[in-house]
């Protein structure tokens, strides 16, 4: 795996006749040290989330129930990934918008991410983003 670039990892599955498992540990699965979680649910049908870039935050989405999109751009291709297994994990360094839709009914995203919530990690304007991107593409 390259932690330059966005990617699905398969993570660990635990077989058990009463019930699958599945785990991700800091600095094992993932390249960074898990400082947060957050998810997101009932979605409505149709709606879209996301829309920012980070500057410093890495982050591993997983679709721990459902099914939806993630599109990620970095300024020069736009590339979807579906997620809808809830042992795969989308591995998001910082530097990409994205979008997140086509969320199936009852779905849960949840998103393990390497620092404190901080505003100020956030690329919320898309201008800006290509702005950013563009210097980077140079
Ligand atoms: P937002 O970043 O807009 O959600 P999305 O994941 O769809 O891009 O976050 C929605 C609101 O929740 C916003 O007011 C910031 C707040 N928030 C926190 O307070 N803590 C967090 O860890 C996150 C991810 C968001």
């Amino acid at each position: 795996m390259d932690w330059k670039k966005p990617g699905i990892i398969t993570l660990p599955r635990i077989y058990d006749p009463r019930g699958n498992l599945t785990f991700v540990q800091d600095f094992d699965q993932v390249p960074f040290h898990i400082a947060r979680a957050y998810w997101t649910y009932d979605v409505p049908a149709g709606e879209s989330r996301g829309g920012h870039s980070h500057h410093v935050a890495e982050e591993l989405v997983i679709a721990t129930g459902g099914s939806f999109n993630v599109n990620l751009y970095d300024g020069d291709t736009w590339n979807t990934y579906t997620l809808n297994r809830p042992y795969e994990g989308l591995y998001i360094p910082p530097g990409y918008w994205r979008t997140l839709d086509n969320f199936a009914s009852g779905s849960v995203c949840m998103v393990l991410t390497s620092i404190p919530y901080s505003e100020e990690d956030y690329v919320r304007d898309y201008e800006e983003f290509k702005r950013i991107a563009s210097k980077k593409n140079d």
